[in-house]
C-alpha cells in the first residue's frame, strides 16, 4: 500500500519531443495524483498532450524529468523493471482497439495473457459475459461490430486483473449508444471492483461519468484553487 494513498502519481512531469526550434514541450511540470479506486477523466484540447501523459503514466514513454510513482514507489528507470510493472499493474484501452485481425476475440485475450505468463481462466469467460461479448468470443474482429470490438479490447485490458486501467478516448470511435454502454460498464467496474480508471476523453458527457474531471492546459493539470 502507498504511504499517501495514491495508486498512481505523476510528479513534476516534463516531456518534450524534438530539439531546438522544432521542439514541442508537451508536459511542463505536470502533477496528477490518483487515489486507489478513483475514476478520473482527463480533458483538454487536441494536441495538448493527453495521450503523452497516459503513455508516461503507463510507463510506455519515459519522461524527460519528474517521477511516476505507483503505490507511492517511484518507477525504476530501466526498461526491464518498467515493463514488468506495466505488464502486471496496468491495462490499456486505446481509441483504436488494436485487436489482432487474424485472431479470434478469445485468442486476442489469450495472447495478451501469455505475454504476462498467464493462462485463460474462468475470470476471462466471466469478463466476456460481463462486458456483453460472450457471443463473439470465437469471432475475429472483422466479424464483430465496432462496439463489440471495443468491449473485447476492454476484456483484454482487464484479463490480467491490473490495478489501474488507462483508457485513451475509449469511446472516440463509438456511436453514442455504444459509448454510453461502454461508459456504464466502466463505471460498474470502478464501483464493483474498486478498479482505478484514468480516462482521456473529448466528450463532456463521457467525462461526467467519472468521480473527478481534470483539465489539461499548457502542459499541466489545472488544479482547483479552493
Ligand atoms: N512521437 C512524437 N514525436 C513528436 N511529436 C509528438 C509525438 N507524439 C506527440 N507529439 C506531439 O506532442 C503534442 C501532444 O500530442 P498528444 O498526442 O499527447 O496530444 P493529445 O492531447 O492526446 O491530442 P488528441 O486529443 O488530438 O489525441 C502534439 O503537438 C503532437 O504533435
Ligand atoms: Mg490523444
Amino acid at each position: 500500500m502507498s504511504e499517501n494513498g495514491y495508486i498512481i502519481e505523476g510528479r513534476d512531469l516534463v516531456k518534450a519531443y524534438g530539439t531546438g526550434r522544432a521542439q514541442v514541450r508537451v508536459l511542463r511540470g505536470l502533477n496528477l495524483a490518483v487515489a486507489r479506486g478513483e475514476f478520473v477523466s482527463v480533458m483538454g484540447p487536441s494536441g495538448c498532450g493527453k495521450s503523452t501523459l497516459l503513455h508516461v503514466l503507463g510507463l510506455i514513454t519515459p519522461a524527460d524529468s519528474g517521477v511516476v510513482a505507483l503505490d507511492g514507489e517511484p518507477a525504476p528507470d530501466g526498461e526491464g523493471g518498467r515493463a514488468a510493472l506495466r505488464r502486471e499493474r496496468i491495462g490499456f484501452v486505446f481509441q483504436r482497439f488494436n485487436l489482432l485481425n487474424v485472431l479470434s476475440a478469445i485468442d486476442n485475450v489469450a495472447i495478451s495473457l501469455r505475454l504476462r505468463g498467464q493462462k485463460l481462466d474462468g475470470n476471462v469467460r466471466h469478463l466476456f459475459e460481463w462486458m456483453g461479448v460472450a457471443h463473439v468470443m470465437r469471432r475475429r474482429p472483422a466479424e464483430m461490430s465496432i462496439g463489440e470490438q471495443q468491449r473485447v479490447a476492454v476484456v483484454r485490458a482487464l484479463a490480467h486483473r491490473p490495478a489501474i486501467v488507462l483508457a485513451d478516448e475509449p469511446t472516440g470511435n463509438l456511436d453514442s449508444e455504444n459509448a454510453e454502454a461502454l461508459l456504464a460498464l466502466l463505471v460498474n467496474l470502478n464501483r464493483q471492483f474498486a478498479q482505478t480508471i484514468v480516462m482521456i476523453t473529448h466528450s463532456p458527457a463521457a467525462a461526467a461519468h467519472a468521480d473527478r474531471v481534470v483539465t489539461m492546459r499548457d502542459g499541466r493539470i489545472l488544479h482547483a484553487t479552493s
